[in-house]
């Protein structure tokens, strides 16, 4: 049983906690590694149709044959998406919109922290 802490935190959460989200559609930026690869895996466990949206194509090939290994039955397709370039957040935004699909999920992982010079 998950408890909560005095602040609301809950405490043993696991990603098996996680309901099922069959029929759902998320997007995950910066897939490929750390903890967007381990989000996207999970959602994917959970039933989601998961877009793998990476910067580096090659990088976001590596991690998308791993995940299917690593959630077999799992569905997720790889998108090319660098944030620092408008362009391809256009080209990347027009490309789901052809699918068609509703987004239900964004998860806004993408991004890098302790950068050493400003
Ligand atoms: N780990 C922590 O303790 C911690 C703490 C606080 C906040 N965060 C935040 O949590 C997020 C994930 O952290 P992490 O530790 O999992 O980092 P990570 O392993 O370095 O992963 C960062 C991901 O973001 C991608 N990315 C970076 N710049 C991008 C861009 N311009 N366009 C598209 N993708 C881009 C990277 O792609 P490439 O592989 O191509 O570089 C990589 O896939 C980051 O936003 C980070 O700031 C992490």
């Amino acid at each position: 049983m998950t408890e909560s802490d005095m602040t609301g935190v809950m405490k043993n959460w696991s990603a098996q906690q996680i309901g099922s989200l069959r029929g759902k559609t998320v997007i995950v930026t910066g897939a490929n590694s750390g903890i967007g690869y381990f989000t996207a895996l999970e959602l994917g466990r959970a039933g989601a149709r998961v877009v793998v949206a990476c910067r580096d194509a090659t990088r976001g090939e590596t991690a998308l044959q791993q995940l299917r290994i690593d959630a077999p039955g799992a569905t997720f397709s790889l998108e090319t998406l660098d944030l620092a370039n408008l362009g391809s957040v256009r080209a990347f935004a027009s490309r789901f919109l052809e699918t068609g699909d509703a987004l239900d999920l964004l998860v806004n992982n993408a991004g890098v922290m302790a950068i050493p010079h400003r």
